[in-house]
């Protein structure tokens, strides 16, 4: 078995030989830019690592891990258009370096090349494969709408605000497990557990997306602080302050909410301020914690030696104690 530094190791040296076209240059340099600017590679980490506990040969689970992470650069190109984002990984994003139609097409490009890195995959585990995928990548749209949807409304629910991550971005991770599982061979209860641990990780990793978007260090998280207030995106932050502030403070936080400030970090400011008086951090902390314990229940009843699942066990403490 490989370690799972190996693994990300292994990954980033396939995607970084993968050679797009010249030109048109406005379509490929933006797929070199963002595939280059080191990310995490959570999800195709995962991929070889669920694979790997199954098989001695990750390579046969490559293709889907190039797969999940062009089309999770894919989701960030739109979705950095859709959150006004002008930060990621450090650097400036696609829309704001060059302009939203190259975003746009670049990301097109990449989601339809995810799929072209399937055609690689063995007729026999094609079909289960690209099963999961599709039903994932409409998913992922649909949480993308919700979140959309829940700027504007205020009276989300934080069961509300939970399906919703768990559609943008849970059900990415705990499809990059059970595919990566099926390409080693996995029984299917094994490979289902994986997903429901997986689903279970990546509610736990947008709690933490959402908090360090908040309490995070800019230059570590890579990304610009207080995006998510700024937008009134309901996190579980937001939601949980509106539900618990009383008298003075709810009338500050409706009036945040409501305001267009021309300065932005006031906003920024006075709501976080509001997030700590009502002790929200911690709130937020206890329920990340939740979701990993709930997730590791999963790994426990898999059909493997436990030596097996050491890895994706480091793994997932290292992603608990993340800072970006
Ligand atoms: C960012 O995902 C989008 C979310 C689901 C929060 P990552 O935090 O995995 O981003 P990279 O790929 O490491 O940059
Ligand atoms: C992104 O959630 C989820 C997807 C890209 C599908 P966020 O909007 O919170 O991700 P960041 O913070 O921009 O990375
Ligand atoms: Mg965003
Ligand atoms: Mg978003
Ligand atoms: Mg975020």
């Amino acid at each position: 078995m490989q370690s799972f530094k190996e693994i990300i190791a292994y990954f980033d040296k396939r995607l970084s030989e993968i050679q797009y076209p010249e030109k048109p240059e406005l379509l490929y340099e933006p797929i070199r830019y963002i595939l280059s600017a080191g990310g995490k590679r959570i999800r195709p980490s995962l991929t070889l690592m669920a694979c790997n506990m199954y098989s001695q040969n990750i390579e046969r689970a490559l293709p889907i891990a190039l797969a999940i992470e062009t089309f999770h650069n894919f989701t960030l190109l739109h979705d950095d258009i859709m959150d006004h984002a002008n930060m990621r990984r450090g650097r400036k994003t696609v829309h704001v370096k060059w302009n939203e139609n190259v975003a746009i097409l670049s990301g097109d490009a990449m989601s339809i090349i995810a799929y072209k890195y399937l055609e690689q995959l063995d007729n026999e585990i094609l079909k289960p494969v690209l099963h999961i995928f599709n039903r994932t990548a409409v998913e992922i749209c649909e949480g993308q709408q919700y979140d959309m949807d829940y700027e504007n409304m205020d009276n989300v629910s934080v069961e509300q605000y939970l399906k919703m991550i768990e559609l943008k971005t849970a059900v990415i991770i705990g499809a990059s497990l059970q595919t990566g599982a099926i390409a080693g061979k996995a029984h299917e209860k094994d490979s289902a557990l994986l997903y429901e641990f997986g689903r279970n990780i990546g509610i736990a990793f947008q709690l933490q997306d959402d908090f360090l978007d908040v309490y995070g260090d800019p230059k570590i998280f890579g990304k610009n602080i207080g995006g998510d207030i700024l937008s009134n995106k309901k996190t579980f932050l937001l939601i949980t302050a509106l539900n618990n502030a009383g008298g003075g403070l709810k009338q500050k936080l409706d009036f945040a909410l409501q305001n267009n400030y021309t300065d932005s970090q006031k906003k920024i400011q006075e709501v976080t301020a509001i997030y700590n008086k009502l002790g929200i951090p911690e709130a937020s902390e206890k329920l990340i914690s939740e979701y990993f314990t709930k997730a590791f229940d999963f790994i426990s009843q898999t059909n493997v030696y436990p030596e097996k699942t050491k890895e994706l066990l480091s793994f997932t403490k290292s992603l608990r104690e993340r800072s970006h």
